[in-house]
C-alpha cells in the first residue's frame, strides 16, 4: 500500500487526535525507524557490542526526551567468541504516576540478529532503505524488534504533540540480548516485581508477527527452547584424508550419524520421552486453527517454496504452534568453503535445538537429549569422544485470553484495521514472557506489528509502512482500551 494513501483507508473510528497526528507525521516517524536500523545492534557478535550499547543509549535518550524516566541497568561481563564484553544495559523506567490510572509494561528488544549484504540482500541490512512503490521499508530490525519499539515512542509522541495525556502509566522493560539468551534478564524481573513492576496491571509485548498478510493477530502462546551443542573430536589437528582416511574414527562421520537419529524428515522427534511430555490435543482445540485465517498458500509464500511437511492447514498451524520441532542448525570445525579440501575435521561441533511446547520442561529434555545421544553413541562403536551441552534453555508460555488485556487489544486492532484478530500461539521464543507471568502474576499479551512474511532473522527484512504507521495507532488505541476495560 503506497504510503500517501495511507490515511485514506483509516475507519473514522480511529481519528482520535494521537492516531491523525501519526499518519500526519509518517515521514517523521519513518525517520526515527531508519535511524535505530542504522545503528547495527546484533547481540550475538562480540566485535558489534559496542554498537549494542550505542542503541541502548540512543533508545535512552529518546525515552528520556519524551518524559520518561528509565535506568540504564548494568548486566555485568560476559564471555563471547572468547572475548570478555560488557553485556547491553537493560532499560527500566516509567512515565505517569497516577493511582487512578492502569499500569501497563511494555517489553522490547532493542538488539538484531546478524545480517550481510552477501547473505542475499537487496540492499544494505543496516542502511535503511524505503521503497516508494511498495511501501516496504527494509533493514535488519525493521520488523523484529525496532518498529515495534518505535512504535511505543510514535504513540507518546503523538499524545504530547496533541496535548493527550496518556490514558495509562507506563512501564518500561527493553532489553538488548533477546536474540542471545536474555543474559541475567530473569533475575532483574523477578528483583523488579517487588520494585519497579510492583504496580503493573498488565503486561504488552509487541515482538510477533501477523500469520499471513491480511488478518491482524493476538498471540497467546509461545514455544519454549532448549538449544545443544554436540562435540565430538578425536585426532588432535586436522587430519590429510589421503593419508589418514580408513585409518581413524572420524568425528565428522560419527556426528552425521548421531543427528541422523534426532528427527525424521517429517518433523517426528526420535529421542524417547519427547513427545511423551506433550499435551495431548482436544477436538475443541484442534476447531482453534481450523478457523485461523490463513492458506498453505500463505505458508509457502512466507516459506518461498512448496515444501511443507502437511498439505492441511490445521497440522501445518499445530506443527508451529503446538508440537514441538527439531531443528539441526549448523557444524562448527566443519569444512564449509568453497572447493574441494581433502581434510578430516579433528573435532566437530553440532549445534539442533528444540522449540518446547506445554507440558516440556527444558531440564527433563536436557536430561533425556543427554541420555540418549550417550546411547547412541555407544552403539556407533567409536573411538571418537562426545560431549553434549544444553546452551540455553526456555520454557513455553500460554495464557488466557478470557482477560481485559486481551479484550482491550482485540478492540483496538478492530478500530484500526476493521478486522477481528486471529488468536494464535506463536512458533518461536521469547524467553522472558513467562517470566512476566509468573513473577509479576499478570496477564500477558503479545500484539504485533509487521506481517507474516516480513522476514524476521531472514535475508530483506521489512516492514511495510501501513503496518508500521496504523501498527503504532494499534498500540496507541490499546492503551486506550486498556484504559476503558473494567477491572476483573
Ligand atoms: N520476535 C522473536 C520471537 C517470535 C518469533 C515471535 C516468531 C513470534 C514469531 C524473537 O526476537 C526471537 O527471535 N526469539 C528467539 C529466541 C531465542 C534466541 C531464545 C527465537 O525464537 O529464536
Ligand atoms: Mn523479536
Ligand atoms: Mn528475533
Amino acid at each position: 500500500m503506497p504510503s500517501t494513501k495511507l490515511a485514506e483507508s483509516c475507519t473514522s473510528a480511529q481519528r482520535k487526535p494521537f492516531a491523525k497526528w501519526i499518519q500526519d507525521n509518517q515521514d517523521k516517524l519513518i525517520a526515527r525507524l531508519a535511524e535505530a536500523v542504522e545503528i547495527p545492534s546484533v547481540s550475538g557478535d562480540a566485535s558489534y557490542r559496542p554498537e549494542v550499547h550505542r542503541m541502548g543509549k540512543w533508545l535512552q535518550d529518546e525515552l528520556v526526551k519524551l518524559g520518561a524516566e528509565i535506568r540504564s541497568v548494568p548486566m555485568g561481563p560476559q564471555t563471547l567468541d572468547g572475548q570478555t564484553v560488557e553485556l547491553p544495559p537493560v532499560l527500566v523506567g516509567s512515565l505517569g504516576k497516577d493511582p487512578k490510572k492502569k499500569t501497563i509494561l511494555l517489553y522490547g528488544h532493542y538488539d538484531v540478529q546478524p545480517a550481510l549484504l552477501s547473505d542475499g540482500w537487496k540492499y544494505e541490512p543496516f542502511k535503511f532503505t524505503e521503497d516508494k512503490e511498495t511501501g516496504r521499508l527494509y533493514g535488519r530490525g525493521s520488523t523484529d524488534d525496532k518498529g515495534p519499539i518505535m512504535g511505543w515512542l510514535n504513540v507518546i509522541e503523538a499524545h504530547q504533540k496533541t496535548d493527550t495525556e496518556l490514558p495509562v502509566n507506563l512501564k518500561f522493560c527493553f532489553e538488548g540480548m533477546e536474540e542471545s539468551g536474555s543474559e541475567g534478564l530473569e533475575e532483574l524481573v523477578v528483583k523488579e516485581a517487588q520494585g519497579e513492576f510492583a504496580d503493573v496491571d498488565a503486561v504488552c509485548i509487541s515482538d510477533n508477527y501477523w500469520l499471513g498478510t491480511t488478518t491482524p493477530c493476538l498471540t497467546y502462546g509461545l514455544r519454549g527452547l532448549a538449544y545443544f551443542s554436540v562435540s565430538v573430536s578425536g585426532p588432535g589437528a586436522d587430519l590429510h584424508s589421503g593419508v589418514f582416511g580408513n585409518v581413524v574414527h572420524e568425528p565428522m562421520t560419527d556426528l552425521f550419524l548421531l543427528f541422523s537419529k534426532l528427527v525424521t524428515p517429517k518433523g517426528e522427534i526420535l529421542i524417547p520421552g519427547i513427545n511423551e511430555m506433550v499435551a495431548p490435543l482436544t477436538e475443541e482445540e484442534r476447531k482453534l486453527y481450523e478457523v485461523i485465517d490463513v492458506t498453505v498458500a500463505d505458508f509457502e509464500s512466507a516459506i518461498g517454496g512448496k515444501v511443507t511437511i502437511s498439505e492441511d492447514k490445521a497440522e501445518v498451524l499445530m506443527g508451529r504452534m503446538r508440537y514441538p520441532s527439531l531443528s539441526i542448525h549448523g557444524i562448527e570445525g566443519a569444512f564449509s568453503a568453497q572447493g574441494a579440501k581433502t581434510v578430516i575435521p579433528a573435532s566437530v561441533k553440532g549445534k539442533f535445538s528444540i522449540r518446547l511446547v506445554p507440558d516440556q520442561d527444558p531440564d527433563r529434555v536436557n536430561e533425556l537429549v543427554q541420555k540418549y545421544l550417550k546411547e547412541e553413541f555407544e552403539k556407533l562403536g567409536t573411538k571418537s569422544t562426545l560431549k553434549v551441552e544444553m546452551l540455553s534453555g526456555g520454557k513455553p508460555w500460554v495464557a488466557s485470553i478470557d482477560h481485559w488485556n486481551f479484550r482491550a487489544a482485540k478492540k483496538a486492532t478492530e478500530t484500526v484495521w476493521g478486522k477481528t484478530p486471529d488468536y494464535t500461539r506463536e512458533g518461536g521464543s521469547i524467553p522472558i514472557t513467562l517470566t512476566f507471568a509468573e513473577a509479576l502474576k499478570k496477564n500477558v499479551m503479545l500484539l504485533p506489528m509487521g506481517r507474516g512474511d516480513d522476514g524476521a532473522h531472514s535475508t530483506n527484512e521489512k516492514i511495510d509502512t501501513s503496518n508500521y504507521i496504523l501498527g503504532s495507532c494499534t498500540l496507541g488505541e490499546y492503551l486506550h482500551e486498556a484504559a476503558a476495560a473494567a477491572e476483573e
